[in-house]
C-alpha cells in the first residue's frame, strides 16, 4: 500500500509540466503512483512541497554565489593544483564524505528528504562549512536527494521515504575556500532485485573508471569505460549530466562525460575532478521539471548515481572522497 502523504508547511509546490499548467499549484492534484513493470516494482516520484529556505550563520565563510545565486567564473582550462590547494581539497572532500557516511541513520520509511536536508544542513554548519548547493544558481536546499525515477538534482521536500525506494544523496561542502563533492545510493527497506542490480552496476562503473585515471590518460577514456560497463550489465547511461573540475569553484573544466566520446584533453597530476555516472534501467532521455532542477526520466525508469571527487597523482589517482 502507498502511504497517504501529509503535506505540511506548504511554501512552494512543484508540478510536472505534463500534468498541470504552471498556474495550478495544488499539491493534492499530484498523485502517488506505484508501478510494476519491466523495470521492477516501485513508487513513481512526483515532487512535493519544499520548505522555507534555511539560513547560514554570518560567521560561516560563504562562496561567492551564496547571496547572489550567481557563481563566479571558474578557470578557463583544467587547473593544476599545488600542494596547498590539494591539501584544502582533501579537507573539503574528507568532510563531505564523513557527512555522507551519516546518511544511513536517516534512511527509513516515513522520513522526509526535507528532514534529512535539515539535519545535514546543521551538521555541515557545525563543521564550519557551507552547504555548496544552497542558492547555487538558485538551488533552494542544502543537499540533492534523487529518488527512483528522479535522475539527479532532486530537491528535498516533504515526501516521506517509502519502502522499496532507492535514492541518491549528493553532498557538497565548501570548507576553507574549496568544494568537496560526493554522493551515494541508499535503499529504503526491501528493494527489488532490479533496483539492487542497478545500484551495484553503477558502483562498478564508477570504480572501473577511477581505475584507469592517471597522468596522460584521455578524459574520454572515462566515458568509454562507463558506457561499456553499463551496457555489459544491461543498463544505459544518462548523457545529460557530466562530472566536472572542482576547486574554489563548484563546477569548472574539464567536463567528464560518462558516455563514449572523443572530446580532447588529457589528465595531468594535480587535477581534481568528479566522476558521477547516472545509469538507467530504461531510455536515456530526461526532462527537467518546472522547478528548474528536478531531472526525471521520461519513461519513468529508475536511475542510480554515485559520485567521487578524485585527484590525479604522479602515479595514478587518489579518491579524495574515499
Ligand atoms: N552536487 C551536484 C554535482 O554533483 C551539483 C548539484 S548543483 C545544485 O555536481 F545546485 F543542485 F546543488
Ligand atoms: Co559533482
Ligand atoms: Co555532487
Amino acid at each position: 500500500m502507498i502511504p497517504q502523504r501529509k503535506l505540511c508547511n506548504l511554501v512552494q509546490t512543484r508540478n510536472f509540466f505534463k500534468f498541470l499548467p504552471s498556474t495550478e499549484k495544488s499539491p493534492e492534484a499530484v498523485s502517488v503512483k506505484a508501478v510494476r513493470n519491466s523495470f521492477g516494482k516501485y513508487n513513481l516520484v512526483e515532487p512535493c512541497a519544499v520548505s522555507a529556505r534555511r539560513t547560514v550563520p554570518s560567521y560561516i565563510p560563504k562562496p561567492s554565489y551564496a547571496e547572489s545565486s550567481v557563481p563566479g567564473d571558474p578557470p578557463k582550462t583544467p587547473e593544476i593544483k599545488n600542494s596547498n590547494q590539494i591539501e584544502c581539497m582533501s579537507h573539503s572532500c574528507i568532510l563531505a564524505k564523513r557527512i555522507l557516511n551519516q546518511i544511513p541513520a536517516f534512511i527509513k520509511p516515513g522520513v522526509t528528504t526535507d528532514l534529512i536536508d535539515e539535519k545535514i544542513h546543521d551538521i555541515i554548519i557545525n563543521n564550519g562549512a557551507y552547504p555548496s548547493p544552497l542558492n547555487y544558481r538558485g538551488f533552494p536546499k542544502s543537499i540533492c536527494t534523487s529518488i527512483n525515477n528522479v535522475a539527479c538534482h532532486g530537491i528535498p521536500d516533504n515526501r516521506p521515504l517509502q519502502e522499496g525506494d532507492i535514492l541518491n544523496v549528493d553532498i557538497t561542502v565548501f570548507l576553507n575556500g574549496y568544494h568537496g563533492d560526493c554522493s551515494a545510493m541508499y535503499q529504503v527497506g526491501n528493494v527489488d532485485e532490479e533496483g539492487k542490480r542497478l545500484i551495484s552496476a553503477t558502483e562498478t562503473c564508477l570504480l572501473e573508471a577511477i581505475k584507469i585515471c592517471k597522468p596522460d590518460e584521455n578524459f574520454s577514456s572515462i566515458g568509454s569505460v562507463i558506457e561499456e560497463t553499463a551496457k555489459k550489465h544491461g543498463f544505459g547511461v544518462i548523457p545529460a549530466f557530466a562530472g566536472h573540475g572542482i576547486g574554489t569553484y563548484f563546477h569548472g573544466p574539464p567536463d567528464i562525460l560518462h558516455f563514449v566520446n572523443n572530446v580532447e584533453g588529457k589528465m595531468q597530476a594535480g587535477m581534481t575532478f568528479t566522476i558521477e555516472p547516472i545509469l538507467t534501467q530504461g531510455g536515456s532521455e530526461i526532462e527537467i521539471l518546472e522547478d528548474g532542477w528536478t531531472a526525471v526520466t521520461t519513461d519513468d525508469a529508475r536511475t542510480a548515481q554515485i559520485e567521487h571527487t578524485i585527484l590525479i597523482t604522479e602515479t595514478g589517482c587518489q579518491i579524495l572522497t574515499q
